[in-house]
């Protein structure tokens, strides 16, 4: 059975499996069947391209929210996972706690995928890797820099870069960078990540379930993109995973300007949940 709780579950293979699948036309694989997208957060982009591309294979999607499930207090766990696998081909969950999805993975009953949780976001990196090869022109070799916090979606992109030969950097207030950094690719001058760079990323200041305060806000003050660290590497494109904040991680000159490719990013999220299920449901 193949879950996908984190880009570590996959190989390069598996990656560029993923990313074909991404681009080609949606077999009806889904018909008369279900996929549980279970959501503890909010969502936009990760709802509603999860259900269109449930639909674009032919299947059903079903959207939960935790009080109905009461997973831990009105059933547990492992019974909750049991009864959606009747009616589901794939499990989806959207988590505070990325261990509730490694306990579903255990129960064995269906397929689980990660929509987010507190350390990865996998579809999320897979949609940027598409957008890159599609605006880039190729994967290999090109220099990703990241600026902001080591959280779900750095931890994502860094882990992805890895498996197909791109350079990622990251740069971020002291105490807040990524563990899993490459050698060397952890800085926290701006400046010096964005040096020779193709691709220019960030994310909010603060993630959905984390400490909000002015004392972390002026820490991640020197680490908005604007104008002035997009012009030292004039050529790169800028990414973001959005929701974004204009002003605060990022400036509106650059998100809205010409070399942003936030929208195409945001569309490639229903193509490559499109090609994640599709790898899912492959026999090994
Ligand atoms: N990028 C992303 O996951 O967006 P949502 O939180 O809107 O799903
Ligand atoms: N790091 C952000 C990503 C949102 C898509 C969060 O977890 O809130």
């Amino acid at each position: 059975m193949r879950h996908l709780l984190s880009i570590r579950d996959l190989t390069t293979a598996d990656v560029e499996r993923i990313l074909a699948l991404s681009e080609e036309p949606a077999p009806r694989v889904l018909q008369d069947k279900g996929v549980a997208l279970y959501f503890e957060k909010p969502s936009s982009r990760t709802r509603n391209s999860m259900e269109m591309a449930t639909a674009q294979l032919g299947g059903h999607p079903v959207y939960i929210q935790p009080a109905e499930l009461g997973i831990g207090t009105r059933e547990s766990v492992a019974d909750v996972t049991h009864t959606l696998a009747c009616y589901h081909a794939i499990i989806a969950g959207r988590v505070f706690d990325h261990g509730l999805l490694e306990e579903m993975t255990r129960v064995n009953a269906a397929p689980i995928l990660n929509m987010l949780s507190a350390t990865d976001h996998p579809l999320q990196a897979l949609a940027d890797l598409l957008t890159v090869k599609q605006v880039i022109g190729r994967l290999e070799g090109v220099r990703i820099a990241f600026i902001g916090e080591g959280n779900n979606v750095s931890r994502s992109l860094a882990e992805a870069c890895a498996l197909v030969g791109a350079e990622f950097a990251i740069a971020s207030p002291e105490g807040f960078g990524l563990g899993n950094a490459p050698d060397g690719r952890q800085f926290s001058d701006p400046a010096e990540a964005v040096e020779g760079t193709d691709i220019i990323y960030t994310d909010v200041w603060v993630s959905m379930g984390d400490e909000d305060s002015e004392e972390r806000r002026a820490l991640f003050e020197p680490y908005k993109v604007n104008e002035a660290l997009m012009a030292l590497s004039p050529n790169a494109r800028f990414l973001h995973c959005l929701p974004a904040h204009r002003g605060e991680e990022v400036t509106a000159p650059v998100i809205d300007g010409p070399l942003s490719a936030v929208w195409r990013q945001a569309e490639n999220r229903m193509h490559t949940a499109r090609g994640a299920m599709l790898w899912m449901l492959e026999q090994d």
